[in-house]
């Protein structure tokens, strides 16, 4: 058994988390640069947390000039164990509404441009993304969902845009209809692969905003009409979160789907001599 730290990473309307004990707000560096923001640490039910606005306070971050390894890193550096994502997204799915959480099982990466390993030079790993959640935190989220009464749907793609312009209708139709997927965001790639290099356990909440571009009935999205749904979904997002260490514990056993164990077989080079 290993002690368990909860590392939340908030998005677009989280940029707290209410209730820890001990709390302080500590400035981080890593070899990647400072991370978006310094990082709330502190105790909620007798479990250690670290909390990270994704964006920064004041959201000051856009998407793809949010410092992903950095933040991976730093977090990893605290001693995170339990890396849980929240993020805005549109809906795909008529049944996948605005307000709803959806627990993300699966990306499509169409990001551009980003830092997206911690190896290359010097180092060469390749891990495995197949599943690139880990199952055991994201039930634990979507019981926690469950329990603060919030439509939850358990698993989805996640179709992960560049941004900062939302998708074309033609772009959202194709996502939706050709390749099946369920949300669409800016922000879960590549943050989930530098959480699987880092050999953490990551999940994620995406929080639905709108229905993105393809719905009929629905124009085209707009900043103002996710700022509406923002609110509520950041309240629903601290209850959820506040529900984790009881549902998680103060101690972990390995990973049952082995993401604390990700580079075991993944590093090509040869140590030096
Ligand atoms: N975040 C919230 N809604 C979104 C959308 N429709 N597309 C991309 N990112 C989003």
């Amino acid at each position: 058994m290993t002690d368990t730290m909860i590392g939340v990473i908030g998005g677009s309307g989280l940029y707290q988390i209410d209730g820890l004990e001990d709390a302080a707000w500590t400035e981080m560096a890593t070899p990647w640069g400072a991370p978006s923001d310094a990082i709330l640490t502190g105790r909620l039910g007798g479990v250690p947390m670290a909390f990270l606005p994704r964006h920064g306070r004041g959201h000051v971050h856009a998407p793809s000039a949010v410092p992903y390894r950095a933040n991976i890193d730093a977090l990893k550096r605290l001693g995170v164990t339990d890396l849980v994502s929240v993020s805005a997204c549109g809906s795909f799915r008529e049944e996948m509404a605005p307000g709803d959480f959806v627990i993300v099982d699966q990306f499509i990466d169409r990001t551009v441009g980003r830092e997206a390993s911690f190896f290359g030079t010097g180092c060469v790993a390749h891990v495995s993304l197949a599943h690139p959640t880990c199952p055991r935190l994201g039930a634990a989220c979507a019981a926690a969902a469950a329990a603060e009464g919030i439509t939850v749907h358990d698993g989805g793609t996640y179709l992960a845009m560049e941004g900062p312009q939302f998708s074309t209708m033609a772009e959202s139709r194709m996502y939706r209809d050709a390749w099946g997927c369920d949300v669409i965001g800016m922000t879960n790639m590549p943050e989930a692969r530098l959480a699987r290099e880092a050999e953490l356990c990551y999940a994620s909440v995406a929080m639905i905003t709108d229905y993105d571009s393809w719905h009929p009935d629905h124009g085209a999205v707009e900043i103002t009409d996710i700022i509406r749904t923002l609110a509520g979904n950041a309240d629903k997002a601290r209850g959820l979160v506040a529900r984790l260490p009881g549902i998680l514990g103060p101690a972990r056993d390995a990973c049952p789907h082995g993401c604390d164990r990700a580079l075991e077989h993944a590093i090509l080079t040869a140590p030096a001599a």
